[in-house]
C-alpha cells in the first residue's frame, strides 16, 4: 500500500481505517456530515496540502506530520497469525456486568464511605438481580485524589474499603454463586505517592526513573493538556524537573516504552489474575504510547477536542505492540477478560483493537454515544434519542459478527444518561424502562451501573461545596475566572461525574440505607425517598423488576448476547425497532424515541407482546417513551 503523505486527498485519508474514524470524530465534534463531506462533494479531492491552504495554515505541520504518522504506521501493522476461534462461547459474551463505584455502594463498619464488606453484604441482592459479573472500580490503596484511580500500591487494598482478606472473601463468595470479578486496571499512571515514583524522583540514577516522563528544561517541556485543566507538566521545584501526568498533578503517567516497566505491570496483573480475579476493565488504555519525544500538539485540534496534545497519545505508534504483550503474558495464561476503556477510538481502531486472533483486547468502551454531535459533558442540553439510534445501528451494521460491543449508558465519568434525555420527573419511570431495554436487548454484553436498575438519575446540587469530583473542582476554578460564579456553577454542575457517585439508595431511611453511621463522604439530594431498593422490589411494576425480567430472559436466550440483529424502520424518526434472533428463537423489539405518540399501525398476528413498560402498551400508536417486547412465533 501506498504511504499517505500531503499529497493525499481526503477520500485517500478517509479510505484509510484510522484515518477514516479520525475524519468522522472531527465531524461528530463539528456536527458536519461527514459522508457527504468525504464521499459525495468536492471537498474529497482535497489534498492535505490543498487543506492547508484553504484554512489559512489553520492546522500546523506538526498536525499533519501526526495524522501521517498514525495513519501509515496502522496501515503497516500486519495481521497477527490467527489464534483459531476455540468452538465455545465465551462467557462474556453472554454475560451482564455490573459495576460498582465501591465508595459510594454500602458502608458496612459506618465510616461513611463505601466498603468491601458492604459490596459483600449485597451479592445476594446482585445476584437475585441476575448479574453475571462485577466490575469494581478501583480498591487499591490510594491516596485518593482521583478517588482511587491514582494508586500508591498496587498490591493493598485502600484501608477505608477494608482488607487483602476482605478481598479473598468477595472474590470467593462470588465464585461461590457462580458470578465473575473483574478490577479496575489503571496503568497508564500511578499516584506520585507510589514508590516508584518517590525513587525515581529522588535519585535521578535510580532504575525507576525511566518509569516515567521527566524532562529537565527552563521551561513547561510542552502544550499539552491535562484532561484536569491546566498544562500536563507539574514542575518539581526541588529537583528542577518537570513530570508528565494527564490527569491530576498527582497521576503521573508511566513510560511504556520502558521494557522493565512493561515486565513489572505484567508482574503485578498477575499477582491478581492468580488470586482469583477473571479480568480487568483498563484504565484509560489507549493512552500508553505516546509519540517518540513528547512533540507539541496542534492548538486547532486541542479547541476542538478539548485537550491539546491529544493526537500524541491516543492511539500511540506502540499500542497494539503493547496490548499484545499484556495480553499474551498476563490476560492468556489465566484465561482472563479485559475490556478496555479506550476514550476517542473509533469503529476501524476498535476492530484493530479487539478483532479475534490480533489478540489484544476483548472489548472496549467506546464513548460517541454518550453525547449529541456537536455537544460535550458539560453542556446543559436534552439528548437526542434518534441520535443513539444511528449510533447504534451503525456498530450493530459494522462492528463486525467477530466483535462484540460493549453496552453502557452509565458509568462513574458521567452524569446519568436519565436526566440528559429527559429531566421532567414524569417520565422517569417509563424512561428508565425504555433504557433498560434497548441496552439488554441489542446485540453485545452490557454493564450496568450502580443505580441504574432502580432507575436513578442527577443530584440536584446547588453549591460546590457539595462536589467532591476533583475534575468539577478544578473546572469551576477555572471558570469563575471568566465568568460570575453562579454561571461557571451551572455548567459544572450540568456535567459532573459526582452525580453518579452519591451513594446508592438501599431504603427510604436516612442516608438511603447507604450507612447507618456518620454522614457519606458525598451526600445525596434525598431522592431516596421516591427511589429506592426496597421498594422497588416489592413492586412488580418498578424499574427495578423491568431488569430483572430482562436479565432473567437474557440468561434463558444467550441470543440476545451472541445472536443476530436486524434494525427496520431506519429511517422513521423515534422509531426504533429491531428483530433478534437465531436458528431457533425471533424476537421484536420496538421503541418510540420520544414524547410524541407514534402510530405503528397492526402487527402480524404471530408477534406474542412479552413485556413493555405501559401496563396498556402494545396498540397501534405508541405512547411516550413506549417500548415493546414481541417473540415471534412461527406462522
Ligand atoms: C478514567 C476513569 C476516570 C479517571 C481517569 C484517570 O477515565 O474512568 O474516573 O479519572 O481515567 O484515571
Amino acid at each position: 500500500m501506498n504511504k499517505l503523505n500531503q499529497k493525499s486527498t481526503l477520500a485517500e485519508i478517509y479510505a484509510n481505517p484510522a484515518g477514516k474514524d479520525i475524519l468522522h470524530k472531527i465531524c461528530l465534534q463539528l456536527n458536519l456530515p461527514e459522508k457527504m463531506i468525504f464521499e459525495k462533494s468536492p471537498a474529497k479531492k482535497l489534498t492535505l496540502d490543498g487543506l492547508n491552504k484553504l484554512t489559512g495554515g489553520k492546522f500546523s505541520e506538526g498536525f499533519f506530520e501526526a495524522l501521517l504518522s498514525i495513519l501509515n504506521t496502522d496501515a503497516q501493522d500486519t495481521k497477527r497469525e490467527a489464534v483459531l476461534p476455540k468452538k465455545e462461547i465465551p462467557w462474556w459474551k453472554t454475560a451482564v456486568f455490573y459495576q460498582i463505584y465501591p465508595r459510594s455502594f454500602c458502608d458496612a463498619d459506618g465510616d461513611g464511605i463505601g466498603d468491601l464488606k458492604g459490596i459483600i453484604n449485597k451479592l445476594d441482592y446482585l445476584k437475585d438481580l441476575g448479574v453475571d459479573a462485577l466490575w469494581l472500580s478501583p480498591v487499591y490503596d490510594s491516596p485518593n485524589d482521583d478517588n482511587g484511580y491514582d494508586i500508591r500500591d498496587y498490591k493493598a487494598v485502600m484501608q477505608e474499603f477494608g482488607t487483602m482478606e476482605d478481598m479473598d472473601e468477595l472474590i470467593r463468595q462470588l465464585h461461590e454463586r457462580g458470578m465473575r470479578l473483574i478490577m479496575d486496571l489503571v496503568i497508564n499512571h500511578t499516584s506520585d505517592e507510589h514508590e516508584w515514583f518517590q525513587k525515581a524522583l529522588a535519585d535521578e540514577n535510580s532504575p525507576y526513573r525511566d518509569y516515567y516522563f521527566f524532562q529537565k528544561s527552563s521551561e513547561v517541556p510542552n502544550n499539552w493538556s491535562s484532561f484536569f485543566e491546566g498544562s500536563a507538566w507539574r514542575y518539581f521545584e526541588e529537583q528542577d524537573i518537570w513530570g508528565l501526568h494527564l490527569f491530576s498533578k498527582k497521576q503521573m503517567d508511566l513510560n511504556w516504552d520502558n521494557p522493565a516497566l512493561r515486565n513489572d505491570v505484567i508482574g503485578m496483573i498477575r499477582w491478581w489474575l492468580e488470586k482469583g480475579v477473571d479480568g480487568f476493565r483498563m484504565d484509560v488504555i489507549n493512552y500508553i504510547s505516546k509519540r517518540e519525544g513528547l512533540p507539541m500538539g496542534d492548538e486547532t485540534i486541542g479547541a476542538m477536542m478539548e485537550y491539546t496534545g491529544i493526537e500524541h497519545y491516543f492511539y500511540g505508534p506502540h499500542l497494539h505492540e503493547y496490548l499484545h504483550q499484556v495480553r499474551t503474558q498476563a490476560f492468556e495464561p489465566f484465561g482472563a477478560f479485559s475490556v478496555g476503556e479506550t476514550p476517542g477510538i473509533g469503529m476501524e481502531m476498535a476492530k484493530k483493537l479487539t478483532g479475534q486472533g490480533r489478540r489484544e483486547l476483548d472489548m472496549l468502551f467506546n464513548f460517541d454515544h454518550l453525547e449529541t454531535p456537536g455537544h460535550v459533558r458539560f453542556d446543559d442540553y436534552r439528548y437526542d434519542l434518534n441520535y443513539l439510534k444511528s449510533y447504534m445501528t451503525d456498530w450493530m451494521e459494522h462492528y463486525g459478527p467477530d466483535c462484540q460491543m460493549a453496552l453502557f449508558w452509565d458509568n462513574h465519568d458521567n452524569p446519568r444518561m436519565i436526566s440528559k434525555i429527559e429531566p421532567d420527573p414524569k417520565w422517569r419511570v417509563v424512561l428508565a424502562k425504555l433504557l433498560a431495554m434497548i441496552q439488554l436487548t441489542l446485540k453485545g454484553t452490557p454493564f450496568l451501573f450502580q443505580g441504574q436498575e432502580i432507575g436513578m438519575i442527577n443530584q440536584n446540587f446547588t453549591s460546590p461545596s457539595q462536589l467532591r469530583d476533583i475534575e468539577s473542582w478544578n473546572l469551576y476554578e477555572k471558570l469563575c475566572r471568566t465568568m460570575p460564579a453562579a454561571e461557571a456553577f451551572a455548567k459544572v454542575a450540568a456535567g459532573s461525574r459526582d452525580h453518579a457517585r452519591t451513594p446508592m439508595q438501599w431504603d427510604n431511611t436516612a442516608f438511603g440505607g447507604f450507612t447507618q453511621g456518620k454522614n457519606p463522604w458525598i451526600e445525596g439530594d434525598g431522592d431516596y425517598v421516591n427511589c429506592n431498593v426496597e421498594e422497588q422490589i416489592s413492586d412488580p411494576d418498578s424499574v427495578l423488576w423491568f431488569h430483572r425480567e430482562l436479565l432473567q430472559l437474557r440468561r434463558q436466550y444467550p441470543l440476545f448476547g451472541t445472536g443476530k440483529i436486524k434494525i427496520t424502520n431506519k429511517e422513521r424518526k423515534n422509531l426504533f425497532t429491531y428483530y433478534r434472533y437465531d436458528g431457533k428463537d425471533v424476537f421484536y423489539v420496538e421503541c418510540n424515541l420520544g414524547r410524541k405518540p407514534l402510530y405503528v399501525g397492526k402487527r402480524p398476528k404471530n408477534m406474542v407482546h412479552i413485556m413493555g413498560n405501559y401496563a396498556d402498551g402494545g396498540g397501534q400508536t405508541l405512547k411516550a417513551y413506549e417500548t415493546n417486547l414481541y417473540r415471534v412465533s412461527k406462522k
